[in-house]
């Protein structure tokens, strides 16, 4: 399949003058899977009222069919034909964080097709906060079912060409408008519940939805390696670049003296780092990532870092540990997954 390729501004004032995103939106409502940026991360969007459209995630994503997607929406009116009931939490949730990178877990509506919702009777909505992305959804005119527009297993992407590199001829299109923003995805929230749940942590921090609607639990799933987490998603391996990736979890000495080791071994060794520690460090790859001292950064910047030792030759990469505050929180659990829970403790 030959997919086609728009660049969109960013700054869509008005979507009108924008045919490329008319263009692509055609496409999705004639049931292909197009890609587009959110401020999270690219999607891969296609109809949600189409099972034929929805499969055409699945296959080119190589995403098993028991992960259920995110239901991107543009309006609020978009919500009512999805879900069954709104409980009084989700709608302070909505008011503040939408648009924005919160999905929140409704009761569905009869009707939501399964393949959307892997069988679950509950479903995925989110708003994103990208003008490109509301302006596609509502030219298309159809709830867009979307997970992240990487194969399964890779990293997510941030730029469309993260995109090109996994899915170029598997899918219809990629609408290009730049760096996504927040850079890991959006958080997961059951509020079906009495107590709000996080199911994966993401782009609103707990301390945020809590200064909202007060506590908020974790699902267990997330910390032990529970069968079942309630985020099917979570159980999967995903993230990973090609070379293995550990987390050490210490001082640059510390994790200087795990690259020294295994470069004795006669291993080519990459390191992920940030610029306050970069110079700490005597490795085959130095990547940069982000600044310690803002995690937002290191969010924005560790899926292209990931993906960017994929063109060295190293063969182990060592990665630093980051604070487990705020936007950290979803940063170590991206990095850890992307380890396959590999951590070394000083
Ligand atoms: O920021 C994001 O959320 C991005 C952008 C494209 O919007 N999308 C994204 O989708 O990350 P995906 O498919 O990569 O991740 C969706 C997560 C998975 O962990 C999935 O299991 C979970 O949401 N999920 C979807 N529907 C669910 C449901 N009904 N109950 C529990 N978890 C659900
Ligand atoms: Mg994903």
């Amino acid at each position: 399949m030959k997919t086609k390729y728009w660049s969109v501004d960013k700054n869509v004032e008005n979507e009108k003058n924008y045919p490329q995103i008319h263009e692509a939106a055609m496409l999705l409502r004639d049931g292909e899977a197009i890609a587009f940026p959110t401020e999270t991360v690219y999607g891969l969007g296609a109809d949600a009222t189409s099972d034929a459209a929805v499969a055409k995630i699945f296959e080119a994503k190589g995403r098993p069919s028991d992960n259920p997607l995110i239901v991107h929406i543009a309006s609020q009116s978009q919500l009512e034909k999805l879900v069954s009931d709104v409980p009084p939490i989700a709608r302070i949730l909505m008011e503040h964080f939408w648009p924005g990178p919160l999905t929140l877990i409704f009761p569905k509506r009869d009707g939501v097709s399964a393949k959307v919702t892997a069988g679950l009777d509950t479903v995925a909505v989110r708003m994103p906060d990208h003008d490109i992305a509301l302006a596609l959804i509502a030219a298309a005119d159809v709830p867009v079912a979307a997970p992240s527009a990487n194969r399964s297993g890779r990293p997510s992407p941030t730029l469309a060409s993260h995109v090109q590199e996994d899915l170029e001829g598997k899918i219809a299109g990629i609408v290009d408008g730049g760096a996504t923003g927040v850079g890991v995805e959006s958080t997961v929230l059951d509020c079906t519940g009495a107590v709000p749940v996080i199911l994966r942590p993401g782009g609103v921090t707990k301390e945020q939805l809590e200064e909202v609607i007060g506590p908020v639990l974790v699902d267990p799933g997330l910390e032990s390696h529970v069968e079942k987490p309630k985020s099917p998603g979570m159980k999967y391996t995903h993230y990973a670049p090609k070379a293995p990736l550990v987390i050490a979890d210490g001082s640059t000495s510390f994790v200087q003296a795990l690259i020294d080791e295994a470069r004795q071994e006669g291993l080519k060794v990459g390191v992920l780092t940030t610029a306050e520690q970069k110079g700490s460090y005597k490795a085959d790859q130095i990547i940069i990532c982000g600044k310690r001292e803002d995690l937002s950064t290191v969010a924005a910047g560790l899926y292209e870092a990931l993906r960017s030792f994929d063109s060295t030759d190293v063969d182990v990469i060592y990665s630093e540990a980051f604070p487990q505050i705020g936007i950290g929180i979803a940063v170590m659990n991206r990095l850890v997954k992307a380890a396959g829970h590999q951590v070394i403790k000083e």
